[in-house]
């Protein structure tokens, strides 16, 4: 594909001008919503994006309301120019960067949008309000660019499945199309927090992966005692003394409840800090 250079997009207005020619013209419009800072991981969304739209937006917005008190907002990274670069090649036809007054105009009541139930539990638990701010700014996403679909990352598992009852629950239509997780060669989830790992930190933190390969083992080979399963996930990664563990659930794939005994499709998900800095990722157990 030939390098094209995608129209910058300030306003939420122009971008919804901009969506409906688009639709009106027929073609379909793919969103990938982002917070900037640009890896491989999202790289492989817009890619997917291109497979399931013919016009594909990528957000960038690091949006403050899904960030609790004394969490790394004001340390996120921003690289608009380096992620205008990363995404040039990929065909994208337009990238949002809005301020945040465009996302929340002054003057107007605030409005929240909440999805219950999915969010009780895991990142929910440990994070007060982060999915409230996720699906607020999510849903004005989706009523800024007017997607047909929008693509989001496996990593993120709960947020995934919250997202997806979003757009059903509120009738927004849109499709939403799940990218799997992507990794670095050594097995750490592509993430723009792994910037902020020292060299300890970044070696340790493989053994999240390592304790999730465990648990995929031996769950093929039979196990089905969440507990056991938990137990044997923890020792791993209790092995690395930089670790703590925030959680680690083996919950349903679809409800996110947690499990005692794996009978159907279920997630292993867990949040571990190295140094300061908090890294998720989780596995499917699926019956093979
Ligand atoms: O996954 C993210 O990067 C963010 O939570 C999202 C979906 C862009 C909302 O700000």
């Amino acid at each position: 594909m030939n390098p094209i250079e995608p129209k910058v997009i300030r306003s939420v207005r122009e971008l919804q001008a901009w969506s409906d020619q688009a639709r009106c013209d027929g073609r379909r419009v793919a969103l990938v919503p982002t917070m900037g800072a640009l890896h491989e991981g999202h790289l492989s969304l817009v890619r997917l994006a291109r497979e399931h739209g013919d016009r594909v937006v990528v957000s960038i917005f690091v949006n403050p309301t899904q960030f609790g008190v004394g969490e790394d907002l004001a340390k996120y990274p921003h690289d608009l120019t380096g992620d205008l670069a990363k995404l040039r090649a990929l065909g994208v036809d337009v990238v949002l960067a809005p301020a945040a007054d465009e996302m929340y105009p002054p003057g107007v009541a605030p409005a929240w949008v909440e999805v219950e139930h999915l969010t009780r539990g895991l990142c929910g638990r440990s994070r007060p309000g982060h999915f409230r701010g996720v699906t607020s700014v999510v849903a004005r996403l989706f009523n800024a660019a007017r997607p047909h679909v929008a693509i989001f990352g496996q990593k993120d598992y709960q947020q995934l499945r919250v997202i997806s009852a979003l757009s059903r629950a509120l009738l927004f239509g849109v499709e939403i199309v799940a990218g799997p997780t992507v990794r670095e060669p050594d097995g750490l989830a592509m993430s723009s927090r792994n910037a902020f790992l020292g060299a300890d930190a970044r070696q340790q933190a493989l053994s999240l992966n390592a304790a999730l390969r465990e648990v995929r083992r031996l769950h093929r080979e039979g196990e089905r005692e969440a507990a056991y399963l938990i137990e044997v996930a923890r020792g791993r990664i209790e092995k690395e003394e930089l670790a703590e563990i925030q959680y680690i659930e083996l919950c349903d794939a679809d409800t996110l409840e947690p499990l005692e005994r794996i009978e159907g499709p279920a997630v292993m998900a867990l949040a571990v800090f190295f140094e300061g800095t908090r890294l998720i990722d989780n596995t499917l157990l699926e019956a093979e």
